[in-house]
């Protein structure tokens, strides 16, 4: 990491501290990405700060991503949404897709809910399900920790056996059952993208142990790591990758199904905050 990043999320805090609620941060985040936005229309007495006002915020190019800080109450509990991300196949730096992130755990932030669109690699998972994260891959080649440490953020060398707080995800499958969801769970592999994979690379994927993949997430949540922030990971299971069945792929495909599965995520998210 460069010094310098450490400058502007500094810059950041200030201008939301300045220009965003006077009262407590949200001790809970949300990530939402690509097409599951919807859950913005549930948040009561919001503020929204678009990402394109916040001083060094990353803003980003990609449909389906609106790029939105909104601040408000879920079922009395009070959240930060970042609604839509930066992704590295859009040219972004490692550093500049996890700004969103650093900059809600520097304002207070302790718990975040990361959610993402994947493919589902385990042949058991179906096209809308969703799937907690247990564990990840980070195939992306790229580390937001890379160079200098902050030492104001975290350590030099995070622990990352237990990154997908196991407490979360408990809570997460008993929401589920609450609201009549079966969630599968697994673990997400994190590829650079944007191309989707080869029936070979899905083979290969699988074999390593991977049972969704999808091209964000990794990056946050070893950014949330380093910082201390508790972890939950929700995939919306947009699409079947199975090498010996694989149907094209498109990315207006995804992000339909995305919002169509987007709705179960919504319900699910509301009973986590109404337990958390
Ligand atoms: N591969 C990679 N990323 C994805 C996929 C996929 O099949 N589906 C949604 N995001």
């Amino acid at each position: 990491m460069s010094k310098k990043i450490l400058v502007y999320l500094h810059e950041a805090c200030k201008f939301l501290k300045e220009n965003m609620e006077s009262g407590p941060w949200p001790e809970v985040g949300i990530i939402l990405g690509t097409g599951l936005g919807d859950l913005c229309s549930m948040v009561k007495g919001r503020e929204e700060m678009a990402y394109s006002d916040i001083p060094k915020f990353p803003i980003s190019t990609v449909e389906g991503h609106k790029g939105r800080l909104i601040l408000g109450e879920i079922n009395n509990k009070r959240i930060a949404i970042l609604q839509g991300r930066v992704h590295l196949y859009e040219g972004y730096s490692a550093e500049e897709v996890c700004f969103g992130i650093r900059v809600l755990a520097m304002m207070g932030t302790q718990t975040i809910i990361i959610t993402n669109a994947a493919g589902a690699l385990n042949p058991e998972f179906e096209e809308g399900n969703i799937m907690v994260i247990t564990d990840h891959i980070n195939l992306t080649g790229h580390n937001p920790l890379r160079g200098e440490n902050i030492d104001e953020l975290g350590d030099r060398f995070p622990d990352m056996s237990k990154v997908y707080d196991e407490g979360l995800i408990s809570l997460a499958i008993s929401c589920g059952i609450n609201i009549g969801v079966r969630l599968d769970r697994g673990v997400y592999v994190g590829v650079l993208g944007p191309s989707l994979e080869t029936p070979a690379e899905t083979r290969a994927l699988r074999r390593l142990g991977g049972d969704a993949v999808g091209m964000s997430t990794v990056m946050e949540v070893i950014a949330a790591r380093h910082m201390g922030l508790k972890v939950l990971g929700l995939s919306c299971l947009t699409n079947k990758n199975l090498p010996d069945c694989m149907n094209e792929t498109s990315f207006e495909y995804v992000v339909n199904q995305a919002k169509k599965s987007g709705r179960i995520l919504q319900r699910l998210i509301i009973e986590i905050l109404k337990q958390l």
